[in-house]
């Protein structure tokens, strides 16, 4: 609870309550179809609200129906407790970015941090007071449709953006004007499903845990977030809904964190399928694992006035709590609600973020940022100098996705409208001046029952009747009249997100057929990769002369990549997270723990590997990105090859731009630890710095590198963990990304 503001209010509002008030307030409500005023019968939300029982909702669709809601909320409360109003803004709101896999890609955390304060902006001038953002989910596994909103594969830079994108929602206070409550998710290790398949479960080392898929949330909780949201997933066999060691414990005991937990959509009844017992068992075990508010479900409100009188005796499912605890969990819980409303400035005024005042920021200058956050998100993976193009080529843009809109938005977009969208065909004529020839070369997918599935939110695939044979030929007859060709490939905002895990991450089937058609003119081919996730290239870059990753970039996403393509901005992205070299090569990331036999990178009998990977199919290493010019790096040096625990070695690295264009690249320093207690990474990310380098320019990078960075978790149980630091060697690993690095040794003495 905020003791700065309202801890009073909200003693005196708990000491006033009565049980069923306190109960009305961890219900958290879709709005759904709203009030609909001058119906005939309350909407089953409107009859809620008037007895009471609603303490939030989310997802409504205007200031006007906040305070509509607002208005009958308060006429049926009699202590006059107002709601506070969430929704999901995860790269934008009514101004879509990059998917934040995308915007992770460009390393920068203060364009990062400049998004979601627009976004923060575009939501409370509609009366939001809370977004479900940032999404910190460390994600590995290019099947997982919800990497598209995921910061990539890397603890280090996760917690990063997480801080950033706190930061960026919530500036210092999430009460003071154009911010909202920045909400982490999904609480815990959601990122890490068995087979990639969403809703799934992990299984993982508590190390791992430790080390990878927690602290992103420390780093947003230090940032001072104010809410997070619980995961669907089992850890380790206990359900996240249910999880009081790593709620109650980790969470709040260990980082100290004073907010609000919600349940993720319907996921305290979801613990009855989870095998945890009954609807009133599961409502308990979620109160008592730290879940103060159920969305959409309404069990709380269903089951606790019953276990508040009675309490629970379950032995079937292992429970038995007493009544009084009972009410003392529901106190606990009503009182963060309470606590966050606080800190809302809604206990001191219900209409707080609900006047209208700040109005929404200027959309121009939203579109300005996105149009730059999209050029700065896309990663150059090959260019053999067909990149940038001079505008006055013939150029042709070829593909499904060269005319496309929707799908530029990206998975949760919410309040994005396609039509906010440029093409990249009305991009590439507005900077050439004239359009480029152009046909669409196939269809994005062919498969009927898959364009069901991929329209679920609305029709963004349609597909053109003519046979694949004609729609290739006229590509090919388009291909040959260009100087070069741009080909705009990958997949539909829908293939990625949520319930969208994909049996094989890569090209379409179809999209690959035309690649090879057009290859075969001869005619030069820059690829442009749309997608939401990693997917897997191999045998793409064979086919083309430049290769271009430009994941779905939000409304000025196709306007980003023109930019690049004539070379009005400068490739700086980086990959967050490595691209697999075959679908099935996954989950990958440059933080494996070696084996007995290690990976060399190709296969080699009896060595950990694939029998069937091509040995010229490399995957893209996570921080991988090229520019329009060379970057040449120093051996790295250290100030003292040996220092003790407490002291600071200085790390530097000399760049040198020897290109002809100005670069940004993002300096990344990786730490191995060759021996110790337990199998460690192969290497891990501890480091990374964004440096300007104009053309022949060189400048000196320094890093300031503590023996804390060589801690780790011995972790036999979560209740036993703790972080231990061997003295010995090190391995210090600095380059342009996680492969191609050069390595400097550190002996820390005891
Ligand atoms: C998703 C959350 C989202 C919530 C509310 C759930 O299905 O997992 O990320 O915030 O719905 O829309």
């Amino acid at each position: 609870m905020d003791r700065r503001r309202g801890g009073e209010t909200v003693d005196r509002l708990m000491a006033q309550m009565t049980l069923a008030e306190k109960i009305g307030q961890l219900n958290l409500l879709a709005a759904g179809e709203g009030l609909v005023t001058g119906a005939a019968t309350a909407t089953p939300l409107a009859k809620r609200l008037d007895a009471g029982q609603v303490g939030a909702i989310f997802g409504t669709k205007s200031l006007a129906s906040a305070r509509d809601l607002q208005d009958r909320a308060l006429a049926g409360s009699r202590l006059k407790i107002p709601l506070f109003f969430a929704e999901d803004v995860i790269h934008g709101h009514r101004t879509v970015f990059p998917l934040p896999i995308a915007l992770a890609a460009s390393w920068d955390m203060a364009l990062i941090e400049a998004t979601a304060g627009f976004a923060a902006a575009e939501a409370s001038a509609e009366g939001l007071h809370q977004v479900y953002a940032p999404m910190i989910d460390v994600s590995r596994d290019a099947r997982w449709g919800r990497m598209a909103e995921s910061p990539g594969e890397d603890p280090h830079l996760a917690g990063a953006i997480a801080a950033a994108m706190t930061r960026g929602l919530q500036g210092d206070d999430p009460a003071s004007p154009g911010r909202v409550a920045a909400c982490l998710k999904h609480f815990v290790a959601y990122g890490a499903p068995l087979s990639g398949r969403d809703y799934d479960n992990a299984s993982l080392a508590w190390e791992d845990l430790l080390e990878t898929y927690l602290p992103p949330f420390a780093q947003g909780v230090a940032a001072g977030a104010a809410s997070v949201m619980a995961a669907f997933n089992a850890v380790n066999k206990l359900p996240m809904h249910a999880h009081e060691p790593l709620i109650e414990g980790w969470l709040r005991g260990t980082t100290g964190f004073d907010g609000l937990v919600v349940s993720d959509y319907t996921g305290i009844r979801e613990l009855t399928a989870h095998g945890l017992g009954s609807p009133a068992t599961v409502v308990l075990r979620a109160l008592a694992a730290g879940i103060d508010m159920d969305m959409v479900g309404e069990d709380y409100l269903a089951h606790l006035p019953a276990l508040a009188e009675a309490g629970l005796d379950a032995p079937e499912a292992g429970l038995s709590v007493p009544a009084e605890r009972v009410r003392a969990l529901i106190d606990r819980a009503c009182a963060r609600v309470l606590g966050f409303k606080a800190r809302l400035g809604l206990l001191d005024d219900p209409w707080r973020g609900l006047t209208g005042s700040p109005p929404a920021p200027d959309r121009a200058e939203g579109r300005a940022l996105a149009r730059k956050a999209a050029a700065r998100s896309a990663v150059l993976l090959k260019n053999d100098g067909l990149l940038p193009h001079d505008p006055a080529a013939r150029v042709a843009l070829i593909g499904p996705l060269a005319r496309d809109r929707a799908n530029m938005l990206g998975t949760w977009s919410v309040s994005g409208r396609a039509a906010d969208v440029t093409p990249l065909f009305e991009a590439m004529t507005a900077i050439a001046g004239r359009p480029p020839a152009h046909a669409p070369g196939c269809n994005l997918i062919e498969e009927d029952w898959l364009v069901d599935r991929l329209n679920v939110h609305g029709v963004t695939v349609t597909r053109d009747p003519r046979p694949e044979a004609e729609m290739l030929a006229e590509a090919v007859a388009v291909a040959q009249t260009a100087d070069v060709v741009v080909v705009a490939l990958g997949e539909a905002k829908e293939h990625a997100g949520e319930s969208s895990s994909r049996l094989c991450p890569d090209l379409p089937a179809p999209q690959r057929r035309l690649l090879d058609a057009l290859a075969a003119t001869g005619t030069p081919l820059v690829v442009a990769v749309f997608a939401g996730r990693a997917l897997a290239l191999g045998g793409v870059d064979g086919r083309c002369g430049a290769l271009l990753y430009a994941w779905h970039g939000g409304i000025a996403g196709p306007e980003g990549v023109a930019d690049l393509i004539f070379g009005r901005a400068e490739p700086s992205g980086r990959l967050p997270v490595t691209l697999p070299a075959a679908p099935g090569q996954t989950p990958v990331s440059h933080a494996e723990d070696p084996t007995g036999r290690p990976w060399t990178g190709r296969f080699v009998k009896f060595r950990t590997g694939w029998l069937d990977l091509p040995g010229d199919r490399q995957p893209y290493p996570f921080g991988f990105g090229l520019s329009y010019t060379e970057v040449d790096y120093a051996p790295p040096r250290l100030s003292a090859a040996e220092a003790g625990p407490e002291d600071r070695v200085r790390l530097s690295v000399t760049l040198t731009n020897t290109g002809p264009r100005p670069a940004t690249e993002t300096v990344q320093v990786y730490l191995s630890d060759p021996e110790a207690r337990i199998t460690r990474p192969a290497r891990h990310l501890v480091a990374f710095r964004h440096v300007d380098l104009a053309p022949g320019a060189t400048r000196e990078v320094v890093f300031e590198i503590g023996a804390d960075l060589a801690r780790y978790p011995l972790a036999p149980s979560l209740e036993t963990a703790r972080w231990v630091r061997d003295p010995g060697r090190i391995v210090l690993h600095v380059g342009p990304n996680s492969r191609d690095t050069r390595p400097v040794e550190l002996t820390w003495r005891a």
